[in-house]
């Protein structure tokens, strides 16, 4: 039986402004492909030079037989620069349109495919609370430009992508270049990099594939009713619709609730922004199908270039899943297949189709169908390797050469016809289809948190503010400044009383199992095994009591406690900071005693030893690796200024640490023992007490890298200390006086000089113990000309870039991990009221409370 289609159904091609024009320079696509770790793997450059090849291409699609050229317009191009509207770029888009008309193509304008203008991105992007309305700006001058030419338009496409990627990137295994969790989103070089370029922030920045979440699809949303009202103003003849990547959803019981999210969020979820259109974009590439846990691809399926299931049958499946649900008309103005293979590109066409004719034979409205792509192109983070064209390119020469597949389609388009023999297939496997019945159950959401009534601190070190922060799940997910309030739907609200509201603190020199706590004086220093872990497990408790959410280890008593205790803390089983956990301290052998507490017997010289040594730590789950550069001349007079290592040691140490990802954290007061500690690639070095003019340069040059500590809680609880009498502290005295004058200057200058400087004090000596931290903060202000704002920056945002974490912890933003104090007191005033945990009304660790407020 001849498959003949209607007499107007429309046949055409797609592509878009950014995949094939070339040189699009001022849209974020651009800038992403072109920022240090750009997740692109090429960059687009000339691309395949559409913006001065159109005609040729034009004239092409006429000549294979087509009926429509599936294109978009650029706001980049067309808005350079916001509010500016280029009277040349709209000439040229009028210029293809009218050639499309001129070769009797019908133009199928995109308002939107993916790419924005880089101002866009500045502005919040697709987060951004101007963007509909500059959207919509935009729209009407593009309505203006067309002219009447156009008799169908797309506002944005595949408005879904934000959701889909997620699943087509869990599928596929990927690392997502265009993220998946807020710390992917905001981790990789190149967001911070482009954020950087458009004035502003990672966490900020929100590009359209980005923008999957609730506050991504209301922008989204908002922008398409926006355009569609302004193209009804200008325009009222033009159809409108968006269009979006609809993959066919089928699952496998225990699988119903996973699909029918999957439905919900790509589709159903956008049928009431449909509710006044004219037809829906439908794109679809493969099916999903899913389980308990997620999408699964099945046992021997055949995949595509692209990385996901050739399924030419998924497209009418999801046409009539869509049918069954949805009235508008349908147009594909999406499908095709990734791959050199041509003859597989033309069966699946002629699968797809015959797909797609049954359909419109079972009377569902399908008006049109536009093969992507009419060219091979830049195919996104994907680049130019993934081949989904009718038409190849030669990028050296830029010449076109159709393949076979385009004159089999372009023959389909003209006869309106599929060939003999042409017949639909069936989905492989026996999974279930989507249907009407199968509808999502969204779980209650856990109540978030409010804090209202609070000043907040947010550790950038600029001054508190009145305002309200929620926390939801682990994380802040806003904070409202000036009045403003955050949403209290669904929440606790915590009434702070005026108190202030600051990140967690953050101990960069802890020492959790040195044993002695507030709680419990613990003459000497060493405990038996057994009580060893347990009082280090008391003290990581004491440390979080006093607000200190965070633990950077400065070297243990026991090789595996710590990590033993961060597994402990992180998988709930015991209050504790975040730890960056270390094993013993490292001291080669030698006669004397340096620091009794790192002595361990098979401590060798020699690079092979430190080698072993660094490796060993990574065995045991250790993150920090604590060498003593330099002895300790509290311990042992002068020892402060000998070497402990050679440099053949410490580069080996280097290196080691390096292979291993691994930090290396030195106690270091000598100024060769700074050097070497630099040079060997040292992350965090103690004290620093006798650098030299060439160690601080030295220090300078690495000042991004490197953190210091300079540890001044002992020296002033050495001075402070009232030993009995059998204990002769005099020689500890002096040296103490000696650092403290020292760093006095030291310290001034380092930060001058713009290195990230820490609080943190070797806390857990019998006359300095754990528990008494926040002491060194008043410390700095006494002696290092710190304000009280400055030393909470350097306990709260530095605290979260020391941890490795600077991108979501240590400051109050949104989508930062919610680790808060609630201060009865202002320590932006005094800082010493956090030495006191009683003015801790509330300590907050993952967005969940150590200590809950009480009365309020
Ligand atoms: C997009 C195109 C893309 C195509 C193939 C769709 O998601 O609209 O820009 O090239 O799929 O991956």
């Amino acid at each position: 039986m001849t498959k003949t289609f209607p007499k107007d159904f429309i046949w055409g091609a797609a592509a878009a402004a950014h995949q094939v024009e070339g040189h699009n320079s001022n849209s974020d696509c651009w800038l992403e492909e072109n920022v240090p770790g750009s997740p692109y793997v090429d960059k687009s450059g000339d691309s395949v030079d559409q913006y001065h090849r159109y005609r040729e291409d034009i004239a092409l699609m006429a000549e294979l037989g087509l009926g429509s050229y599936r294109l978009s317009v650029e706001w980049a191009r067309i808005e350079p620069s916001e509010g500016v509207f280029s009277d040349a770029e709209l000439a040229h888009y009028s210029d293809v349109v009218q050639c499309c008309l001129d070769h009797g193509l019908e133009p199928l304008i995109t308002l939107h495919h993916f790419s924005s203008p880089q101002w866009l991105l500045g502005l919040g992007g697709w987060h951004g609370e101007r963007t509909p309305a500059l959207f919509a700006r935009y729209t009407e001058r593009v309505m203006a430009m067309l002219a009447g030419r156009a008799k169908r338009v797309i506002t944005l496409n595949e408005c879904n992508i934000g959701v889909l990627l997620r699943s087509i990137f869990e599928q596929i295994g990927m690392v997502p270049p265009i993220g998946i969790d807020v710390r992917a989103w905001r981790a990789p070089e190149w967001r911070e990099a482009a954020a950087k370029a458009v004035g502003t922030d990672a966490a900020s920045y929100c590009n359209f594939q980005m923008a999957g979440d609730e506050r991504g699809m209301a922008t989204i949303e908002a922008a398409h009713i926006a355009a569609r009202d302004v193209i009804r103003r200008v325009a009222p003849g033009v159809q409108v619709g968006l269009a979006l990547a609809l993959s066919h959803v089928q699952y496998v019981p225990e699988g119903e609730q996973q699909a029918a999210k999957a439905w919900h969020s790509n589709f159903r979820r956008w049928l009431p922004t449909m509710a006044g259109d004219d037809f829906l974009g439908l794109h679809n590439y493969t099916r999903f199908i899913y389980n308990a846990s997620g999408p699964f691809t099945p046992p021997g399926a055949e995949m595509t270039q692209a990385g996901y299931e050739h399924t030419p049958d998924s497209l009418a499946a999801v046409v009539r899943a869509v049918a069954a649900e949805c009235k508008l008309p349908i147009y594909v103005t999406e499908n095709g297949l990734a791959g050199d293979d041509d003859t597989r590109r033309i069966a699946f066409v002629e699968r797809a189709l015959a797909g797609l004719h049954a359909c419109v034979q079972d009377g569902i409205d399908v008006r049109g169908y536009w093969y992507w792509s009419i060219l091979d192109n830049f195919e996104w983070v994907f680049g130019f390797g993934i081949h989904f064209g009718l038409v190849a390119v030669d990028r050296s020469t830029q010449k076109r050469t159709p393949k076979p597949s385009a004159y089999y389609y372009g023959a389909i388009a003209r006869n309106n016809t599929l060939p003999a023999g042409a017949q639909a297939g069936r989905l492989t496997g026996d999974y279930i289809d989507m249907s009407p019945q199968l509808q999502y159950i969204p779980p209650v959401a856990e109540p978030g948190t409010v804090f209202t009534n609070v000043r907040i601190f947010d550790g950038s070190g600029s001054a508190p503010f009145a305002g309200e922060v929620r926390v939801d799940g682990q994380r802040i997910s806003a904070v409202a400044r000036n009045g403003a309030q955050v949403s209290h739907d669904n929440a606790k609200v915590i009434d702070g009383r005026g108190g202030l509201l600051m990140p967690g603190l953050t101990e960069a020199h802890a020492h959790l199992t040195w044993p002695t706590s507030v709680e419990k004086f613990v003459p000497g220093m060493s405990l038996p095994p057994d009580e060893l872990a347990l009082t280090a497990a008391r003290n990581a408790r004491i440390l979080l009591d006093h607000g200190f959410t965070s633990a950077y280890s400065a070297g243990a008593l026991g090789k595996r406690i710590e990590p033993a205790l961060k597994d402990q803390i992180d998988s709930g089983g015991m209050p504790g900071p975040r730890l960056v956990a270390s094993s013993v301290e490292r001291e080669p052998p030698s006669d004397s005693a340096l620091l009794d507490p790192g002595k361990v017997d098979e401590h060798g010289v020699g690079p092979d030893n430190v080698r072993a040594f660094v490796k060993g730590c990574k065995d045991i789950g250790a993150k920090a690796v604590k060498f003593l550069i330099s002895g300790e001349s509290a311990l042992k007079p002068g020892a402060s200024l000998e070497l402990l290592y050679t440099e053949e040691e410490l580069m080996a140490a280097g290196e080691a640490a390096r292979e291993n990802d691994l930090w290396l954290t030195g106690h270091a007061h000598a100024a060769e023992a700074v050097k070497l500690g630099v040079k060997a690639g040292f992350r965090v070095l103690y004290h620093c007490t006798y650098a030299d003019e060439e160690a601080l340069d030295l220090l300078e040059s690495v000042k991004d890298q490197i953190f210091i500590a300079p540890s001044i809680g002992i020296i002033q609880a050495t001075l402070d200390a009232a030993p009995p009498p059998h204990f002769d502290m005099t020689h500890m005295k002096q040296d103490a006086a000696l650092v403290l004058e020292t760093q006095k200057k030291l310290v001034p200058e380092l930060r001058r000089r713009g290195l990230r400087l820490l609080p943190g004090g070797d806390y857990g000596f019998p006359f300095n113990p754990n528990g008494r931290n926040a002491r060194d903060l008043e410390l700095w202000v006494q002696h290092f000309g710190y304000t009280p704002a400055e030393a909470l920056h350097a306990a709260t945002a530095l605290g979260g870039e020391i941890m490795g974490r600077g991108d979501e912890l240590g400051q109050v933003k949104p989508g930062f991990l919610a680790d808060l104090l609630l201060v009865d007191g202002d320590p932006t005033v005094n800082v010493a009221v956090l030495q006191n945990k009683h003015h801790l009304k509330a300590i907050m660790k993952d967005g969940r409370f150590h200590k809950a407020p009480v009365g309020v």
